[in-house]
């Protein structure tokens, strides 16, 4: 026996709160329709796939799929089942008190659950979508947020949430009493969303904002779990300046404490100078939404490219940059030793009617933990594999020139690009080495995996 489901979709963009339309969830599909007053605003919608030129005011379904009960682009904004997984728990542990009530195990891997969270934390999240369960909440939620207000975290916060990071629970209740029900943040690492000075990180924090609100600006604080991923922060800081050196666009970001605990904060690319939601959806959810696919990592990168040209439905603006960014997006995952560079740390944002990748988050060099040490979480060019016609396997150089032929780069470009990026890459190894909170055996790995790609990259052919 199930019931039907109903919730209601509003966003932020352009400024205003908005309807965008209503969700409908039966047993078998989920369901949505824009309003008609959404459509006349010629505004970008769920999704990039269930976009409002495609559909108008036909209701669009979708049906229910493993791993995907909802349209992707919302599935995206509940945390997933796995139980260890600190926003799931955050939600749950609110969701415990608010009720009153204990989840069971089956409870806890359930749709109903899912759908709970998701009333709960599917707003104010990551992207430009908010879900309600109806619209007297939404606009209670835009209109009634208390004043803007930076607090020291020293002072005003009297829980430890160090103790809870470190795997769990004394203060939980705490924490949620102080800090609310949280937007979801997708993701393995414990992350919370919060807003700081425009000027950067000096130690105070407010909650994320909800309008317009001067002199400051929303983020990300992610959390190190150092017994999990000893120096991860440190990592993640090099390889967003090494992409920075190698001409990326990176957000701004802070290294900072919290409670005692290594965090960085980064500055959000899915909002404006105007803490305005901007139209953004990582790779995984447009995917999704067009093909069958099983978990974030179920593709190859040369599909990735095929589908920036090929694809009915326009993803990105400029297909001949995307591929190219692509290419030496791989190609710097595989110089800094991050080997998952999967569909869910790829996004793309639309600005001004431009859609192209978003900002770069999250590549931080896996490779030094053991139980990330891979080259790629998804083929590419072939790589190590044995195609009709040939006798060996292909070679990681081969399938790096194979690749670059997916993106449309020619032998000359390819050979510039990859000259370039090991030439910007030359002193990774260094500054792994001067890192200060990375333990010795996780440098050596990480220098050693990176320094044999090198070594193959820069092989003549
Ligand atoms: N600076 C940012 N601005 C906006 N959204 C962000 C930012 N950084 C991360 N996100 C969003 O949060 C999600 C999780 O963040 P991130 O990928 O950094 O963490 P993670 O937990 O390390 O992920 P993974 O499971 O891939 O290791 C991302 O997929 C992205 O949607
Ligand atoms: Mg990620």
């Amino acid at each position: 026996m199930s019931t039907d489901r109903e919730a209601v979709v509003w966003t932020r963009l352009r400024g205003q709160p908005k309807r965008m339309g209503r969700l409908y969830v039966t047993d078998q599909e989920c369901r949505f329709t824009y309003d008609d007053d959404y459509l006349q605003l010629s505004q970008p919608g769920l999704g990039l796939v269930y976009a409002p030129e495609f559909y108008g005011s036909s209701t669009i379904s979708r049906q229910r799929r493993e791993p995907f009960d909802l349209f992707p682009p919302i599935q995206s904004l509940i945390p997933p089942r796995q139980r260890d997984n600190f926003q799931r728990n955050l939600a749950l542990k609110y969701l415990q008190l608010k009720q009153d009530r204990k989840f069971t195990q089956t409870d806890i891997a359930s749709f109903d659950t899912d759908w709970e969270i998701l009333m709960i934390s599917g707003h104010g999240g990551i992207g430009h979508l908010d879900v309600f369960a109806d619209d007297e909440t939404a606009e209670h939620w835009y209109g009634h947020a208390l004043p803007h207000e930076l607090k020291e975290i020293s002072d005003d916060l009297s829980f430890s949430l160090k103790q809870f990071m470190t795997w769990f629970e004394e203060d939980i209740d705490v924490f949620i009493r102080t800090v609310g029900p949280t937007p979801s943040v997708g993701g393995a690492i414990p992350k919370l969303l919060l807003s700081i000075p425009e000027s950067g990180w000096d130690g105070r924090i407010g909650l994320p904002t909800r309008k317009k609100t001067p002199g400051v600006v929303d983020i990300v604080l992610k959390f190190e779990q150092t017994t999990r991923y000893p120096g991860i922060i440190e990592l993640e800081m090099l390889a967003l300046e090494m992409h920075r050196e190698a001409g990326f666009e990176v957000p701004r970001y802070w290294p900072c404490f919290f409670k005692g605990m290594p965090a960085i904060a980064i500055e959000r690319f899915d909002r404006d100078h105007n803490n305005t939601p901007l139209c953004s959806e990582t790779l995984y959810s447009i995917l999704a939404s067009g093909i069958r696919l099983n978990n974030h990592y179920d593709y190859r990168y040369d599909l990735i490219a095929q589908a920036i040209d090929l694809s009915p439905v326009e993803f990105v603006s400029d297909t001949i940059e995307a591929k190219k960014y692509l290419f030496k997006r791989l190609l710097m995952a595989m110089l800094t030793g991050n080997g998952d560079l999967h569909l869910e740390n790829l996004s793309v944002t639309c600005c001004n009617g431009v859609k192209a990748f978003s900002k770069i988050y999250d590549p931080a060099p896996m490779r030094a933990y053991a139980q990330h040490d891979m080259l790629s979480v998804m083929p590419f060019g072939e790589y190590g594999e044995m195609p009709d016609g040939y006798e060996e396997t292909i070679t990681l150089k081969d399938a790096v020139m194979r690749f670059a032929k997916s993106c449309g780069l020619t032998k000359t470009e390819t050979a510039d690009i990859i000259e370039q990026l090991i030439l910007k890459t030359q002193d990774f190894s260094a500054r792994v080495s001067e890192l200060k909170t990375v333990p010795d055996e996780n440098k050596r790995r990480l220098i050693e995996k990176t320094q044999a790609v090198r070594k193959k990259l820069q092989q003549q052919w």
